[in-house]
This record gives structure tokens, sequence and C-alpha cells, in this order.
């Protein structure tokens, strides 16, 4: 008994995990049918946040490179993100990073009425200050996006660009601040 038993179970066991794959392969076939929504691809700089306070040309490329993809209204798509569900991932970060911080509309942020900032110059303060926080704790670009997208893994030295570019751009915003307050 105890011997035609055991390759009996070893079969039932390969025909059990054959069909769990079958399962699993038609479950991934599917889901590539469901393409999230792109990010809209609007490449205008009308409100960029260079309309707003100086941004130099290195400056603005480390952005592009390292936090646009989700921090803007447009997006650099690599093929893999046509695969599922890195596609639907990636989507759902650039939906919450967008909310958070758009530096392509920077210069439509909009106070809320009875809300914490009073004038546009404090909220955008704010977001840059929020900026030099990530960086400095190494919070963004999101980990699990460095991990594939290497480019955009910040060294210490385009830390330290992007810290004093923040230190002067938020100078250039209570400079602004200071005058619009002036009598
Ligand atoms: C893969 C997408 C992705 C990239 C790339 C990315 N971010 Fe983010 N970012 C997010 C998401 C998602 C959030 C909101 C959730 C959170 O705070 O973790 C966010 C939030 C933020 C916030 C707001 C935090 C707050 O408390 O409101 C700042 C500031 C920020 N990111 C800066 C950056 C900077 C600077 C870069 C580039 C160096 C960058 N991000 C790159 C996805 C991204």
């Amino acid at each position: 008994m105890a011997t035609t038993n055991t390759p009996t179970k070893a079969k039932r066991k390969i025909r059990w995990v054959r069909s769990l794959f079958y399962w699993a392969l038609i479950a991934f076939i599917i889901i590539q049918f469901f393409q999230p929504d792109k990010n809209n691809q609007d490449m205008s700089m009308e409100a960029d946040i260079s309309t707003v306070v100086n941004v130099s040309a290195d400056v603005h490329t480390l952005l592009k490179t390292a936090c646009y993809d989700c921090h803007s209204n447009h997006t650099n798509y690599p093929w893999y993100t046509n695969i599922q569900p890195v596609g639907w991932w990636l989507q759902d970060h650039i939906e919450e990073g967008k909310n958070h911080l758009n530096f392509q509309s920077f210069a439509d942020l909009k106070v809320r009425e009875g809300g914490r900032f009073k004038t546009v110059e404090a909220l955008q303060d704010h977001k840059l200050e929020e900026v030099t926080e990530m960086v400095k704790e190494d919070d963004m670009p999101l980990p699990s996006y460095t991990i594939i997208h290497r480019d955009a893994k910040l060294t210490d030295a385009q830390k330290q660009m992007l810290l004093v570019w923040v230190d002067s751009a938020r100078a250039q915003l209570a400079a602004k601040a200071a005058i619009a307050m002036a009598p």
C-alpha cells in the first residue's frame, strides 16, 4: 500500500502546483487588459516652479530626472510600466505625489479659505520646506522607485545642490512676500 501511495501523492502535488501556475498565468494575462490612465503628458512650463523662483539648469535637470515623474504633469514611462501591476503601482504614486506637490504647476498653487496658509508665498515656502525634509531624510525619491530608476538616486553632491537651491528659493519667496506686504 505504502509503495503505491507515495508516488500518487507526489503526482497529485505536481498537478496542484501546475494548475496553480496556470491560473496565475491566466490572471496575469487578464490584468494586462486593464491599463491605468497615464499622466496627462502636458509639457507646458507656464506655471512651472522656474517661473516662481530661480532654478538653475543643473537643478532643473536633476528635478526632472529624480522628481518630475511623480511631481509634474508628465511622466517618462519606461517600457515595463506597460506591464501590470507595475503600471498600476506607478500610477498610484504619480497621483498621490502630484497631490502633495506639483513642480510644474507651482505658480498655480492656491491658498484655501481659512486654511493654515494666508499667502501663496507661505504655502509655496511650506512645500519647499518639505522638499528639504524629504531630501535630508532620504525619503524622496521613493526608495521603491530608485531600485529600478538608478539614475534618480541622489548622490550626496546632488542632495547638497538641492538643499542649497531650496534655501535660496525660500529666501526669494520671503523677499517677494515682504514686498507684497510693504505699504
Ligand atoms: C515614484 C514617485 C515619486 C518620485 C520619483 C518622487 N516622489 Fe515625492 N512623493 C511621492 C508620493 C507618493 C508622495 C506622497 C506620499 C508620501 O509622502 O510618501 C510624495 C510626497 C512628496 C513631498 C511632500 C511630502 C508631504 O509631507 O506632503 C515632497 C516634498 C516630495 N515628495 C519631494 C520629492 C522630491 C524632491 C523628489 C525628487 C528628488 C521626489 N519627491 C520624487 C512620490 C514620488
